[in-house]
């Protein structure tokens, strides 16, 4: 020790100092951890971020524009309660439903209790699954105390009975409060066996969820019911710029209309806010998000690192129905009502999650990793392989990500000039319906390319959840009238493979 301390003594201070520091930094914590030095938290929501990172409508005077920066910095943190599993109503534990009405409220937030990079994706997956709304968005506690509804929705359960997609919030003693809009009711997926995969396409029918009531016998929409539900249409999916205005027709065709095209929805896909319910888009696997450069199937948002992922959640946790379009306002709101010190309550925008918990749940979404593969490489996967590089798909989903990582023209896109240099563009539209990214306030005039990884977990497939087989899509007949329900048009790749070849391919891509 001696002779250290003595060598240590001849080094210059300089040097001595640049020894030293990082062995501060790098201080066992309490848990055996490292502290990484101190995290620095981006901080997300500037007004000069904000300007540049989404792409813009194809008809530009529409594309959105974000609340200020005084505004979303001005609205309240989300307080974030402990929450508890929601039970099938026959499977509840006796006595859990009295219990959950005499627990006290918990706050469960704190972050000066986090010390290494797991503490915060432990922390940004207990936020993944924490509702936002307990106003009754989508669920209410009269529905997931129905056993009807169960049925009704064909509700995947784990074994235990707990229906995933939700969770039960306590507000107050006494109130317990079933949540909607957790990232989890979304964008976590049940397997045939139970078994829950937590980041991948969700499958429970979400906008079948919301016309249930509307199936009950002798059940009578009164003229109030119809202009909430106008309203409702409005703030969530109205686009009047869009060529025909669909949900302004929607609307227009009335009640039974509007509850057959939430019905129509396929599962696995969700009338997200700012899309439409008439071309409502696939949720996307988030496991290897991380590696993607776009966000949204028509690549609205960039993701050129974690502060554009926590924009992106920030935005479309419903701020996004605080955006201006033009003039059109998804609440109908006046400008001059957006004043930071009076915020607006629709579904969770009253609220807004703080930049480090926009952190967590980003680093927490950036450590997904897929369950292990069943489907090994066999004979026929690998003369899959050689028809995928064969047939071209390896342009586009190129290995090892599985995709190039490009946005594409949707048919009949022009792309504007400056575009080639601000984005990353392959020129070549795959001619799918073009609908959800021109006429939706999500729109780009682009489909990106998705990757192929984690087939064997998902689907429905393509943007749009229409296509359930992945054999179909390689089924040229599905191009032609008489496909049921409807031809699916584009994406004409691999279409005239003989019966082996297109069972070789498919085995190679549920191997991905
Ligand atoms: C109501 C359902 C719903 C909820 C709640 C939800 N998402 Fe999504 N998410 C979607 C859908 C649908 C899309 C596709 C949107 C599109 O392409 O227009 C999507 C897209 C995404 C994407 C873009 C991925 C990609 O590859 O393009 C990310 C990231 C994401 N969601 C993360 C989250 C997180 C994190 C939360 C919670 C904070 C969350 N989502 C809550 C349905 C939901
Ligand atoms: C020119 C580029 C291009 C080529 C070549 C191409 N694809 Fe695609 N692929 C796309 C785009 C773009 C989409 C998304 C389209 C949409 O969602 O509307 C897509 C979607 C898919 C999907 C659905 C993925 C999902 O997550 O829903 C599969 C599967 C697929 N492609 C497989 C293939 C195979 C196999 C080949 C070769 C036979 C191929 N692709 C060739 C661009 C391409």
């Amino acid at each position: 020790m001696k002779e250290i301390v003595k060598k240590l003594s001849k080094l210059p201070n300089w040097l001595l100092l640049s020894l030293i520091l990082p062995l501060l930094a790098l201080s066992l914590s309490e848990k055996g951890g490292y502290i990484l030095s101190k995290i620095e938290i981006p901080k997300v929501w500037t007004d000069e971020a904000m300007k540049t990172w989404e792409l813009p409508n194809p008809k530009p005077e529409y594309s959105p524009q974000p609340v200020s920066e005084e505004y979303y910095y001005a609205m309240a943190e989300r307080t974030i309660y402990r929450s508890y599993p929601v039970y099938h109503p026959d499977h509840e534990p006796e006595g859990y439903w009295e219990w959950l009405q005499s627990l006290e409220p918990e706050v469960v937030w704190d972050p000066s209790k986090f010390i290494t990079e797991e503490d915060w994706i432990k922390a940004g997956e207990m936020l993944f699954d924490h509702p936002i709304d307990t106003l009754g968005a989508i669920l209410t506690n009269d529905l997931v105390r129905n056993p009807d509804f169960y049925d009704y929705v064909e509700m995947p359960l784990t074994p235990e009975g707990i229906m995933p997609f939700s969770r039960w919030v306590v507000t107050g003693k006494g109130r317990v409060r079933v949540g909607n809009l957790s990232c989890g009711m979304c964008h976590t997926r049940v397997m045939p066996d139970g078994s829950l995969i937590k980041g991948a396409q969700g499958n429970w029918a979400g906008d079948k969820a919301s016309v249930f009531f509307a199936t009950e016998e002798g059940f009578e929409p009164d003229s109030d019911l119809i202009r909430s539900m106008g309203f409702l249409m409005n703030a969530l999916f109205g686009s009047p710029w869009s060529d025909g205005d669909p949900h302004g027709k929607l609307v227009s065709q009335g009640f039974d209309a509007i509850v057959n095209a939430f019905q129509s929805v396929p599962i696995g896909t969700f009338g997200r806010q700012g899309t439409s319910i008439l071309f409502a888009p696939q949720a996307p696997d988030l496991i290897g998000v991380k590696d993607r450069k776009y966000l949204d199937h028509g690549g609205l948002g960039q993701h050129r690192g974690i502060e554009d992922m926590m924009r992106y959640i920030a935005m479309n946790q419903t701020l996004d129905v605080l955006n201006f379009y033009g003039d059109f306002s998804p609440l109908g709101i006046p400008r001059e009502r957006l004043i930071p010190d009076r915020p607006i309550m629709f579904a969770g925008t009253h609220d807004r999650y703080s930049d480090e918990q926009l952190y967590a749940l980003a680093k927490y979404v950036y450590s997904l990793t897929p369950p292990e593969n069943p489907n090994k490489p066999s004979a026929l996967s690998e003369k899959g392989k050689i028809i995928f590089a064969e047939q071209g798909c390896v342009t586009c989903h190129t290995p090892p990500l599985f995709t190039n990582n490009k946005l594409t023209p949707a048919e009949g896109f022009e792309i504007p000039e400056d575009h080639y240099e601000k984005y990353d563009i392959f020129d070549v539209s795959v001619g799918t319906d073009p609908n959800y990214t021109f006429n939706t306030r999500r729109a780009t005039g682009y489909y990106k390319i998705p990757s192929l990884k984690g087939l064997w977990y998902r689907g429905p497939y393509l943007h749009d959840g229409s296509i359930s087989q992945l054999e179909d899509f390689f089924n040229h007949e599905r191009l032609q009238e008489g496909w049921s329900p409807k031809p699916i048009k584009g994406h004409e790749f691999g279409m005239y493979l003989n019966e082996g070849d297109r069972k070789a391919l498919v085995a190679y891509l549920l191997t991905l």
